[in-house]
């Protein structure tokens, strides 16, 4: 897609990161990226569960809380108070399902689990992809071209930079 502020542009190339990711949640979860549940001395498993963890806590919190304090308010001022709204309510059922995953991903790694939560993660985890990852096609689809069309070059500017530099 072709946003001509950097603000879109960065949140389009964060949400393309995300669905990579998801695409290899939806693997590993349904063994086909290995055996599921992995074994004691998998590596592949334990980077991956890491590299998820560090998704959840730090990509997938900064982006969404810069959302929320600086984009779905000028949404709503522009008019869009529904599309802010929905897209809002989209982050609480997806972080309803991010913090039991990370917290059983963090007990996976440090130990192991016993064959229901082995299940109960991979639940989560399914969830969690399908969720994250049809709010990421809705905002490219529905938040980023009105976006784009909402941002002058000096607000963007300030956005984008204040954002690059958290
Ligand atoms: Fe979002
Ligand atoms: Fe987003």
């Amino acid at each position: 897609m072709d946003f001509q502020r950097q603000t879109s542009k960065r949140l389009y190339e964060e949400h393309a990161a995300t669905l990579q990711l998801l695409a290899r949640v939806e693997r590993v979860f349904t063994g086909r990226g290995g055996a599921y549940p992995p074994t004691a001395d998998d590596a592949d498993w334990a980077a991956f569960a890491r590299a998820m963890v560090s998704a959840i806590e730090v990509e997938v919190a900064r982006h969404f809380e810069f959302e929320e304090r600086e984009l779905f308010p000028r949404l709503e001022e522009a008019g869009d108070g529904d599309l802010a709204a929905l897209l809002d309510e989209e982050h609480v059922t997806i972080r309803a399902v991010a913090q039991p995953l990370a917290e059983l991903l963090r007990q996976a790694l440090a130990g192991g689990l016993q064959p229901q939560q082995w299940q109960t993660l991979k639940t989560l985890g399914l969830e969690f992809s399908e969720r994250l990852g049809s709010h990421a096609q809705k905002e490219d689809g529905a938040l980023l071209p009105v976006l784009d069309n909402l941002l002058d070059e000096d607000t963007d500017r300030e956005l984008f930079s204040a954002y690059a530099a958290a």
